[in-house]
């Protein structure tokens, strides 16, 4: 069965009570629940993982290798300052896709840069929570092929 690994990054813990116009009212539990039976109907194993602390974010990506065959990563404030991040996605070598809630080109200047995206096999970015189902159905698909 094919694993994949949810990453949030800071503050995504906070989502539903967070700048609402700009993230939505829904909670990362029921992103979470929601990724979590789009994954089960598909026959995939799904793990969450949430931090504030960008070490923790490395570590895990670090013990990835060998455990998981995708990662969905939303690196939130870390997508514009993250050399680390991306180095861990580098160096595992297990496709990840960048999702964000918020269209981070159409806001301040300073989200117009992520130092993930290159280290991904591609970026999904403003439509809300759905940005994580899309990032799901393109791995299904990518399984599936
Ligand atoms: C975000 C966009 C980031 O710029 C911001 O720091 C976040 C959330 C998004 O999902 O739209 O915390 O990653």
């Amino acid at each position: 069965m094919k694993k994949i690994l949810i990453i949030h990054g800071p503050n995504l813990n906070l989502l539903g009570e967070r700048e609402i116009n700009i993230y939505g009212s829904i909670s990362l539990d029921e992103i979470n629940a929601r990724l979590t039976r789009i994954a089960k109907e598909n026959n995939i194993e799904l793990e969450s993982f949430q931090s504030n602390h960008e070490g923790d974010i490395v570590d895990k990506i670090g013990k990835a290798k060998g455990h998981f065959n995708f990662i969905i990563i939303n690196p939130a404030a870390y997508t514009h300052t993250s050399i680390a991040i991306a180095d861990a996605i580098a160096a595992v070598e297990i496709p990840a896709i960048e999702v964000h809630l918020s269209n981070i080109y159409k806001r301040e200047e300073f989200r117009h840069k992520s130092l993930i995206a290159s280290s991904c096999i591609g970026q999904i970015s403003g439509f809300g929570d759905n940005s994580y189902y899309l990032a799901l159905r393109a791995i299904i698909d990518k399984i599936e092929k």
